[in-house]
């Protein structure tokens, strides 16, 4: 049992933490104040079958912090998707059409490897602010990442990703602000964000633009959330052009002050989900071969945001 105060959730928990780490152990939880919790049992691994008790703290302790991980798992790509379904449907990623994993088209590899001069994943994904596949019209509930390889220098891990908090920064803003967002839907384009592997015309043509509500309420916590991102956000409807370009960049700026971030470190074995509402992400690319990055990611299908 310990006490943690989690500055996303902003709550001073005993009991529910502890019964996550009695229950879930491996669940591993880190806070923006630098502190961290965390437990091991040895008898907890994802690799085995969970029972729907043990699910039901995972899921809870998800919708409580919306980044959560696992430490020191192994992991096959037929456990991972198991795992994933737990959740639900598996949506499926363009980028898997391409890069998936042999036997498991529900897997994209993300990764900066070559073999024989051809990429074995997709390199760079996420590196600037965003929530996954948000041009979509109904973006994935969740992803979860799981570390195969992670780049080091001299011991160092490089490559972490970033995790900002989407319900603490509504939550910030002023009641004026807020005012003004509500009921507002921003345009979403999948052509607006710049890939290191462009996609082509048939598949932009896959993705036309869909709108979203700006002040978005997650399905089970009912917290709001800013939804808007500078790349992927083209406009917000009803809007003239630069008003929405300055508001944007002005709310995309929020999201990411200091107090609403998680730096997460990877380690070999870690497997890591987040909630694609209550949080925003990016990769650092801090790396380049011969250091080498390897990820197995899936997604949780999602319902249309409201
Ligand atoms: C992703 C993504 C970040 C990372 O897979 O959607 O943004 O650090 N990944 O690999
Ligand atoms: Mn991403």
């Amino acid at each position: 049992m310990y006490r943690v105060r989690c500055t996303w959730c902003r709550r001073l928990s005993r009991q529910e933490h502890g019964v996550i780490s009695r229950r879930t152990t491996n669940v591993d939880r880190d806070y923006s104040d630098g502190r961290r919790a965390r437990r091991r049992d040895p008898r907890c691994r994802l690799a085995r079958s969970i029972d729907d008790e043990t699910f039901a703290a995972i899921e809870r302790a998800y919708y409580d912090h919306a980044v959560i991980f696992f430490r020191d798992q192994h992991i096959t790509p037929p456990q991972q998707v198991a795992f994933t379904r737990r959740f639900g449907e598996i949506e499926f990623n363009i980028f898997g059409e391409r890069w998936s994993v042999p036997g498991s088209p529900e897997i994209v590899v993300v990764s900066n490897v070559t073999e024989d001069g051809r990429p074995i994943g997709v390199r760079r994904a996420g590196e600037n602010w965003h929530s996954d596949m948000c041009y979509a019209s109904r973006p994935p509930r969740g992803t979860m990442l799981y570390a195969l390889e992670i780049p080091k220098l001299f011991g160092l891990a490089l490559g972490d990703t970033e995790f900002a908090s989407t319900a603490a920064a509504w939550d910030a803003l002023p009641e004026r602000m807020r005012q003004h967002l509500d009921g507002r839907r921003a345009v979403f384009d999948f052509a607006g964000r710049k890939r290191a592997f462009p996609p082509t015309q048939a598949e932009i043509d896959r993705y036309p633009p869909v709108t979203h509500p700006i002040a978005r309420t997650h399905l089970v916590t009912r917290r709001k959330c800013v939804y808007v991102m500078r790349d992927d956000c083209t406009g917000i409807e009803g809007m003239e052009g630069r008003e929405a370009e300055t508001l944007i960049a002005a709310l995309a700026d929020h999201i990411v002050k200091p107090a609403f971030v998680y730096r997460h470190q990877w380690r070999v074995g870690d497997l890591l989900m987040w909630d694609n509402c209550t949080v925003q992400h990016r990769a650092i690319q801090d790396y380049d071969l011969p250091q080498r990055r390897l990820m197995h990611r899936t997604t949780m299908g999602g319902t249309v945001p409201l």
